[in-house]
């Protein structure tokens, strides 16, 4: 099955909506002829609205960072699905390894999110991934399982399918070590096998899987070039305009 490549920036806390302007003032004339993958930005949410603005008409799509289940209701500090959809978000990142590290998210909220996230027309993308410690430890597998069986088993099989999955190995997050190809692939392999289990071989083959952590423009390609990885989430890489549109032109 052919899987349509997917490049998506991730922001993180960077970038004020006048800076937000001014990436997109560059990097759309850039993606003007872009038709081999999808493209998507997840800036902060002060800057969704100015983002949507800047990209009408365009083939980037915007994503939020983060949501919490629910429509609306007493819940400081957060965003719900459809907040985000009603800004213009087609996709949102769910338990980024910050989160999980920082915020304590877990399995259980990967489920409420994904559903939450699905429930208003947004396509989640889910990361897994896991640390020094445990990919050290010889546990990579054992982690990843627990994240998928936890996190991605309790969906429906239609929900499954609108979802994007992203492996971000956390040792390799911002730190310039990416994972080289052939363990990235190794990762996918396992992730798509142990969805294969759950939700049926048609349904882990069509999956997207993409990879994350230290994806630049001058190691994409060979990432791109494995057959199990079908994308790059990108964090420092894609505040640039020149850098991102040199990761997402592999
Ligand atoms: P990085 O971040 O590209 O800066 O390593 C990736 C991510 O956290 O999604």
């Amino acid at each position: 099955m052919s899987r349509k490549p997917m490049m998506a920036g991730n922001w993180k806390m960077y970038k004020t909506p006048a800076e937000t302007h001014a990436f997109f003032e560059a990097f759309k004339p850039l993606m003007a002829n872009v038709e081999h993958c999808d493209i998507v930005m997840c800036p902060p949410f002060p800057n969704l609205h100015a983002a949507v603005q800047e990209t009408e008409g365009s083939r980037i799509a915007i994503g939020g960072q983060n949501l919490y289940w629910g429509k609306e209701g007493a819940v400081t500090g957060e965003v719900s699905g459809h907040m985000l959809q009603a800004v213009g978000c087609k996709f949102v990142i769910i338990a980024h390894s910050e989160r999980r590290q920082y915020f304590g998210e877990n399995e259980a909220d990967v489920v409420r999110k994904a559903q939450a996230a699905l429930e208003f027309g947004l396509t989640p993308i889910v990361c897994v991934g896991e640390r020094l410690e445990e990919r050290e430890g010889n546990r990579t597998e054992q982690v990843l399982g627990e994240q998928i069986d936890g996190g991605l088993a309790p969906l429906t099989g239609d929900q499954f399918a609108k979802i994007v999955i992203a492996y971000e190995p956390v040792w390799a997050i911002g730190t310039g070590k990416t994972a080289t190809p052939e363990l990235a692939a190794a990762a996918h392999r396992f992730i798509r096998g142990r969805v294969a289990a759950k939700f049926g071989e048609a349904a882990a083959a069509g999956v997207r899987i993409l990879y994350g952590g230290s994806v630049k423009p001058d190691n994409v390609k060979k990432l791109m070039a494995e057959e199990e990885i079908d994308g790059a989430l990108v964090g420092g890489a894609s505040l640039d305009p020149a850098s991102f549109a040199g990761v997402v032109q592999y």
